[in-house]
């Protein structure tokens, strides 16, 4: 039973945190027409190979339109995690998307940060933002990102990452954008070596000043750098079920987690985008432990690897880590705390609304 192991999430994507449910619901209220083919049925969404998910995620993104939309998505996604017993979730958020609907940054950041003041609120769990950009919009969009989140500082944006298609552009035109962001004291992180291979990784590696990689899997494709990985202390934040949902990898007995873990690599569980990939920061433990036999120690072990690499600030993270060994000691852990908390409101929805959609 790994409910009750505090766990802690630093790779998710807010924007692909919605469910089906709620995208519906935030269309019908923003008075939006989905694209058609959007779902493939009442609880998933339709899309086919890497690509085609980074479009089925656009399109769904188009439901957000307003900063309360925001607070929504974040705060229902931390209910979410706080039920299946996560102390911390990093969220990857996307001005781009924002702006493509008409939103400012200042819109989607003060709608993200009250979801996470509510949830810390109503269930304990901590929520922090990295703001990342997309790859495939360029290094000029990357720079517009950086300068926006620069000249807005928040203590909840607590780093900077980019994802997107890895295999547009080089990473290296996007070092200024990363150079903005680490010289204003942020933490970062990029997606790598997911779907394109362990050449992507030293790229990363080379070129930016990241101390995390978004996936980094395939490093395990080359040993040398998971040497470098090892030895230099980057942080794997590993996907295992987004890896299996986009075809990296067949099933779990070949997916590289436990060995990446055995060659002494910083590794972490995370979701990515839990509706697309039927996955779940839960799910995400709950299968380490059956299939790659990690037992509630190791998964603390992660918890643990996840917590010291957060971009958080120390204050916090001592907090945090303090109840990750008090969980252990007996303490009511937020799994327990939560279970019977009330299924999380949303800001302007009212209940004639949910019963229409959500039946
Ligand atoms: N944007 C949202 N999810 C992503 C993923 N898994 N990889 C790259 N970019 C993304
Ligand atoms: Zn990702």
């Amino acid at each position: 039973m790994t409910r009750d192991i505090p766990k802690a999430e630093l790779h998710c994507h807010l924007e692909g945190t919605a469910p089906p449910a709620l995208v519906r619901r935030l269309a019908h209220r923003n008075g939006i027409a989905l694209p058609d083919g959007l779902f493939a049925d009442a609880d998933n969404f339709a899309w086919t190979d890497f690509p085609d998910f980074l479009r089925a995620y656009d399109a769904a993104s188009m439901c957000l339109r307003k900063a309360g939309d925001y607070r929504d998505i974040a705060y229902e996604y931390l209910a979410a995690c706080a039920r299946e017993g996560a102390i911390y979730v990093e969220m990857f958020t996307s001005p781009d998307h924002a702006a493509e609907m008409g939103m400012s940054y200042l819109d989607h950041l003060e709608g993200t940060v009250a979801g996470i003041e509510d949830a810390e609120r109503d269930f304990g769990i901590v929520g922090r933002i990295i703001v990342t950009c997309v790859r495939h919009l360029g290094a000029e969009r990357g720079l517009a990102v950086a300068r926006d989140m620069i000249a807005e500082p928040h203590p909840y944006v607590v780093g900077f990452g980019m994802g997107g298609d890895e295999t547009a552009f080089h990473l290296r035109d996007f070092l200024p954008v990363f150079r903005l962001a680490a010289d204003a004291g942020l933490g970062c992180t990029v997606h790598a070596g997911e779907v394109c291979g362990p050449e992507s990784i030293r790229a990363a590696l080379d070129e930016l000043p990241v101390t995390r990689l978004g996936h980094g899997v395939r490093a395990i494709e080359e040993p040398r750098l998971v040497e470098r990985i090892v030895r230099d202390g980057i942080v794997l934040e590993l996907c295992p079920h987004s890896n299996l949902a986009t075809g990296v990898y067949e099933d779990m007995a070949s997916h590289p987690f436990p060995a990446l873990l055995a060659a002494g690599c910083k590794v972490t569980l995370n979701s990515d985008d839990p509706p697309y990939f039927a996955t779940s920061i839960g799910h995400e433990y709950a299968t380490a432990a059956a299939d790659f036999k990690m037992d509630d120690a190791a998964l603390r072990a992660v918890t643990r690897t996840a917590l010291a690499a957060a971009f958080v600030g120390e204050d916090t993270r001592a907090g945090l880590l303090a109840r990750l060994d008090g969980a252990g000691q007996g303490l009511k852990t937020p799994a327990s705390a939560v279970a019977e908390a009330p299924v999380c409101m949303t800001s302007e929805d009212d209940n004639t609304e949910r019963e229409r959609h959500e039946t």
